[in-house]
């Protein structure tokens, strides 16, 4: 997720872009750059770190005055944040500048297609073949537009591209694919965005693309096309949000919109995943199958909400993989004189990649010689610099400090790890991979069928706004996913939540269930051996003292509906994937419930979003 502006009209493209970045920073922070096109050509400057470091650098050599530009403030998916990294990225004749945001899947054999040609590519990017391949089709005669069409129809993933062309001073072209770009409208001017905080300041005026359209920018005005070059309409609408609640794409909070942004952060994460072949593939990986295959194994470390994810793969990678996980607290992890050795994959789970305890424990791990694999959101941060192999989930910039995509998107990677190990270890079949991946490509749609429930769910937040205590019980998968609902109210909602085992409650904690009590239950799916039936009867053990039974249950199970004060449905999903919809209503719950007791959801008490000493 990262930040795009464009520009083309009487004003300082310079002054607008930059500006527009700053609205943006929140998308991505990794590194900043900016391309002017005018009398003089195209003119470029890029730099690593915050947007104040492009600014100081184009302080000390400014840029030629333009009135056309493009900037992008990056959120590294592909390629460390540094300044080569960062866009715009050029063609080989610095005559086509390109900004781009998210995922082209075949960048791979792309670029190999053009180093064949003898292009030479600077980067770690898939962005950069972009510019390559816009600049060759412009040097053959055509227009920008047509060179943007052109190129689009080649690419396959999520992308927003916007570029200059420095022998076209006068416009701007974009397209999206799957990725966010809005349009704004002025009077002898035209403005691009990621979203409207980009240029609100200047005109309220939008126009939203449709899939696959290509956008041209002059001062005359807007042009709208699809891929193939048919003419083609936007939805023109007016901004009336303010500059905060644009930043939040409408949302009250950060971490509402980030719920709401999973099924594309879960889409996003899956984006690359397969090789030309349809293999599995996870690009940043630098351990080798041999060594996986020595593996024999698995201690999994992490904290808080990475720990629940830890706990779900647990269950994944020894289904699959049939080899023994074991999932630590990262701070208990070192004190135990953990048995380690060089046969012991240590997995660290972490959405900043800067968690002191995580990153302690890791060091200890390498120090026994064992190897180290990151899940991590954040490109370039400690933890996974100090791995041997990553596996990047593609959440974007949390800005919330209670993780939600961030979960949802490790989740995604645990899955494709055990999935990937399982590949190497031969322990599934190709065609047994290619299901779960073909079940895993499905849950975006199915987190979205959860979210339309959200209505409901807030009102039923809402009742229990003066709760004292709220107890989540889940069984196998479902149980992480009860410690997670658990600690989102108690980080959220101050209140004291707590998070059982189902089959646990009968050797001590239901004592605690008294008169109107309210109960989660994460329902597991039904025919998965006596799972459904033993969470039933757990549901009524204390349903019978008094609880208030909400319950979270496939689409079909009727076999809750007797038990269920309040019900809440998931869609059909294998018992092993249910953790990525049953969350998404205890992350609802939790958000609301807090803005009821009217709470900083964003930067709740006493929390920092990346707990950086032990
Ligand atoms: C989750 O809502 C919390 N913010 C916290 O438990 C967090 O998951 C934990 O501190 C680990 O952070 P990390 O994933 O950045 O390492």
């Amino acid at each position: 997720m990262c930040g795009i502006v464009g520009y083309v009209g009487e004003r300082s493209a310079q002054d607008v872009v930059i500006e527009g970045l700053r609205r943006l920073e929140y998308r991505g922070y990794d590194s900043a750059g900016i391309a002017l096109v005018g009398a003089h050509g195209l003119a470029s400057d890029k730099r690593a770190g915050k947007l104040a470091n492009l600014e100081k650098a184009i302080a000390d050599h400014p840029l030629p005055a333009a009135t056309t530009g493009i900037g992008h403030t990056r959120w590294a998916t592909h390629g460390a944040p540094n300044d080569v990294n960062a866009h715009p990225h050029l063609g080989a004749a610095r005559r086509v500048a390109v900004v781009h945001n998210g995922i082209i899947e075949n960048f791979a054999e792309l670029r190999a297609r053009l180093e064949d040609d003898d292009h030479v590519l600077v980067s770690e990017t898939d962005t950069e073949i972009a510019a390559h391949l816009l600049e060759l089709q412009v040097q053959s005669g055509v227009d920008l537009t047509t060179a943007m069409q052109r190129v689009c129809s080649q690419l396959e993933g999520a992308f927003t591209l916007v570029a200059v062309d420095a022998d076209d001073p006068e416009r701007v072209v974009a397209a999206r694919r799957n990725s966010p770009l809005v349009v704004g409208i002025g009077e002898g001017e035209s403005f691009l965005g990621s979203d409207v905080a980009a240029f609100i300041e200047h005109t309220r005026e939008a126009l939203e693309l449709g899939q696959d359209q290509v956008v041209t920018l002059t001062r005359a005005g807007v042009e709208v096309s699809t891929f193939d070059g048919r003419p083609a309409e936007g939805r023109r609408y007016h901004v009336d949000w303010d500059l905060s609640a644009a930043e939040k794409d409408g949302h009250d909070w950060f971490m509402r919109k980030e719920i709401f942004e999973q099924p594309r952060a879960v889409a996003d994460s899956l984006l690359g995943r397969r090789s030309a072949s349809g293999r599995l593939q996870l690009d940043e990986m630098r351990l080798s199958d041999q060594e996986l295959r020595d593996v024999t194994k698995i201690i999994i470390i992490a904290c808080g909400t990475s720990f629940y994810a830890g706990m779900v793969a647990k269950y994944a990678i020894e289904h699959w993989c049939r080899i023994p996980v074991e999932v630590e607290l990262a701070s208990e992890f070192r004190y135990r004189d953990p048995i380690l050795d060089y046969s012991t994959l240590v997995v660290a789970i972490s959405q900043s990649g800067e968690t002191a305890d995580t990153l302690q424990a890791i060091r200890h791990a390498r120090v026994q010689r064992s190897k180290v694999l990151a899940i991590c959101n954040t490109n370039g941060s400690t933890i996974p610099r100090e791995s041997d192999a990553v596996i990047y989930t593609h959440a974007g910039p949390e800005i919330g400090v209670a993780s939600t995509k961030g979960f949802l998107t490790q989740l995604v990677a645990c899955y494709l790890l055990a999935l990937y190990l399982a590949q190497v270890k031969g322990t599934r079949y190709g065609d047994e991979i290619d299901q779960v991946l073909g079940q895993l490509e499905a849950v975006p749609g199915q987190i979205e069928a959860v979210l339309e429930q959200a209505p409901a769910i807030y009102e039923l937040a809402r009742t229990h706004r003066d709760s004292g205590s709220v107890l989540f019980l889940g069984r196998h998968a479902g149980y992480p996913v009860a410690l997670e609902g658990a600690l989102k109210l108690k980080e959220l909602a101050y209140l004291h939540a707590e998070g059982f085992a189902a089959g646990e409650l009968k050797h001590g904690p239901i004592a605690l269930v008294d008169q109107g009590l309210p109960v989660l239950c994460v329902v597991p799916p039904q025919g998965r051996d006596q799972l459904h039936d033993k969470m039933l009867s757990g549901i009524q053990e204390v349903r019978a003292r008094g609880a208030r039974t909400i319950c979270l249950a496939e689409e079909g199970d009727e076999r809750i509906t007797p038990y269920a004060d309040e019900l809440i449905r998931l869609p059909r999903v294998p018992v092993l994937l249910q953790p990525l919809v049953a969350v998404v209503p205890l992350q609802l719950f939790a958000c609301e419930l807090a803005t009821a007791l009217g709470h900083d959801v964003d930067q709740p008490r006493n929390l920092a979003k990346s707990v950086t000493v032990e």
